[in-house]
């Protein structure tokens, strides 16, 4: 008996860091880099291998607190098999990690598709994303939950914290082009980091929150229109109300210029920041021209990405 499942990276098209405090958001399913779990029968006690990290481990010996255990004994107990042993889970991920791609909900989520195929059930996204959120409180300390929830629906998704998710869909299709920086930086450093500038200046933080909440939002009703200048605009806006929260760096600064000035409509960091990955929106005749820019600026892993209108 074996089972494999997989799950996406994704990245943030508006609203991080304000998400995290309520705000809206918007965040898109990355379908071209997977995360993939393989369950299988083994002899004995839980057995779980992440070569990527060079972990492997019994699950009975990993302390309660180890994010790999907690997924498992999570998923166990809600599909009423929190006895079982004897099957070992590997996984293995081509999402970079720590470059906002969200590479450890996505590695939890393939695990809970890949348990449920093996126990031969069924989880709704909404349940599997529950469980996935529990995980990213220890991977990142005060989540928002919106990586847990577009990865775990595999849709865009407009996103509020605490409210049921809603489909994302735009008027026309939207082309962006990933370009990442190859500096990791944790999210949960980025996410600690800001919630201490906000204790110390909440007028100011919460002004730059409601002003990237509105960003989103209009964002929002500018891609339902279909007007792609517009999302373009915003998403400067967007980068550069990033830049004044603290969370942008040289790196990211650069390619989002670069991309700028090489006919992008428009372009920001995604994500935590300080690193990791940042976004530009094309028109189709403007891709070759950005992506070359891109390549040549340094990015160490770029591709397309489509979302369907
Ligand atoms: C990370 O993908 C997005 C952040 O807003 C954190 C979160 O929402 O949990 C930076």
């Amino acid at each position: 008996m074996k089972t494999i499942a997989t799950a996406s990276g994704k990245v943030i098209l508006f609203g991080e860091h304000a998400v995290v405090y309520g705000r809206p958001a918007i965040a898109i399913p990355v379908t071209g880099i997977k995360a993939v779990a393989v369950v299988e029968e083994s002899a004995g006690e839980i057995f779980i291998r992440a070569p990527d990290i060079g972990k492997e481990f019994y699950f009975k010996e990993a302390p309660p607190e180890d994010p790999l255990r907690l997924l498992v004994e999570l998923t166990l107990r809600h599909l009423g098999w929190e006895n079982a042993r004897g099957f070992t889970i590997t996984i293995r991920s081509e999402i970079p990690i720590a470059r906002g791609f969200g590479s450890g909900a996505a590695v939890s989520t393939a695990i809970v598709r890949a348990l449920c195929a093996y126990f031969g059930q069924e989880m709704a996204p909404e349940e599997i994303s529950a469980i996935v959120y529990e995980v990213e409180k220890i991977y990142h300390g005060t989540p928002s939950g919106i990586d847990n929830t577009v990865i775990a629906y595999e849709m865009p998704v407009f996103f509020i914290k605490g409210q049921k998710p809603l489909p994302f869909k735009a008027g026309c299709p939207l082309t962006i082009i990933i370009g990442d920086t190859g500096v990791a930086s944790p999210t949960r450093d980025v996410v600690l980091w800001v919630r201490g500038q906000w204790e110390r200046n909440k007028a100011r933080y919460e002004r730059l929150f409601d002003q990237i909440g509105e960003v989103a939002l209009a964002g929002k009703e500018a891609a339902e229109r279909g007007d792609l200048r517009k999302v373009g605009e915003l998403m400067d806006e967007n980068h550069n109300l990033l830049r004044e929260l603290g969370v942008s760096s040289p790196e990211l600064d650069r390619l989002v210029e670069i991309a700028r000035k090489a006919g992008a409509l428009g372009a920001k960091l995604s994500g935590a920041g300080w690193g990791g990955n940042m976004i530009a929106l094309v028109e189709e005749e403007a891709i070759p021209r950005v992506y070359q820019a891109l390549k040549e600026a340094g990015a160490v892993m770029l591709f397309t990405s489509r979302i369907s209108g």
